[in-house]
């Protein structure tokens, strides 16, 4: 009996023939990234003396989390976010200045094109909530104020449902756009986030569910800030004190982004009105680092 022809697969040389082959890849970059790919895998999948059983499970649960994704729906981002790999890949490509706002994951539930705003305008829009101000500026890392900066703001309800989760809604709901003043200062108007729990009836949730993971985000405002000259900086602002802040599903809390909500009586409010209802403020100046 004659050895195996090198060219033909064994369990010992299939994974130098699977990177051999690999590394024909025409593009340099994706070369890289294939080939240690199938290294890693390969790797992980002896590590765990993976069955053809799970290999199977394994494919299934793609295939349906494939089948979840839409534009409405990120299954994928989810399961990429749950893994910790999304907030991973945003640490490694956003090693900001430490005196630069630090920047964390977008989400599944940013929608593109949100009304604009003025100063204080109101993106919650009579929804029932307690009103909260968020306040504050856009610097630059020198001190110098960003004006024209357009501050992208959602969040979800009170439920803790956003927008992109309710397929009858057809029009802008707790989303809006400000752009702050020459002196970089901005107004937001909405009211108060919940934690709320991230979606957990597809095979993102089944598989959590097997999990002792909470399952939950602390209560949080995202935001999305653009201007030219400067980075973009996707972010959120956590409030101090809410619930889960220590054990958020995404990894996506940091100190610097946890601000106090201070509480205040009926009276005069930060857009220059009045509120007849107590009302909070958010106080943070955002700090954007030049391109
Ligand atoms: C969010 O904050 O909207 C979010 C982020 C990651 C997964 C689910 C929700
Ligand atoms: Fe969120």
């Amino acid at each position: 009996m004659t050895d195996t022809a090198p060219h033909l697969a064994t369990e010992e040389n299939i994974t130098a023939l699977a990177v051999e082959r690999w590394a024909s890849t025409h593009d340099p970059r994706l070369r890289e990234i294939m080939t240690a790919l199938v290294r890693h895998l390969h790797d992980f999948t002896r590590e765990v003396g993976l069955t053809e059983d799970e290999w199977m499970a394994a494919v299934r649960w793609l295939t349906r989390t494939g089948q979840l994704s839409d534009d409405k729906r990120e299954e994928f981002i989810l399961a990429s976010d749950v893994l910790g790999l999304s907030m991973l890949v945003v640490e490694m490509n956003h090693r900001t200045d430490p005196e630069a706002t630090p920047a964390t994951v977008l989400g599944p539930f940013h929608i593109d094109g949100s009304p604009m705003l003025g100063f204080g305008g109101d993106m919650s829009d009579g929804l029932p909530g307690t009103p909260l101000f968020v306040t504050g500026s856009v610097t630059s890392l020198d001190g110098s104020p960003v004006g024209g900066a357009v501050l992208d703001v959602w969040q979800a309800d009170e439920d803790g449902t956003y927008e992109a989760q309710l397929p009858e809604v057809d029009e802008a709901r707790l989303r809006a756009r400000y752009t702050t003043r020459a002196d970089g200062s901005y107004c937001v108007r909405t009211i108060a986030p919940k934690g709320y729990s991230i979606p957990m009836d597809g095979p993102v949730g089944d598989l959590v569910a097997r999990t002792g993971i909470s399952h939950f985000r602390p209560a949080h405002v995202h935001f999305l800030i653009t201007v030219d000259g400067h980075r973009p900086l996707i972010t959120h602002l956590f409030r101090e004190g809410a619930e889960y802040l220590d054990r958020d599903v995404v990894f996506g809390t940091k100190q610097d982004l946890v601000v106090a909500f201070e509480e205040h009586g009926p009276g005069p409010t930060p857009d220059g009105g009045r509120s007849g209802l107590p009302w909070l403020e958010a106080r943070y100046d955002f700090v954007l680092q030049p391109a």
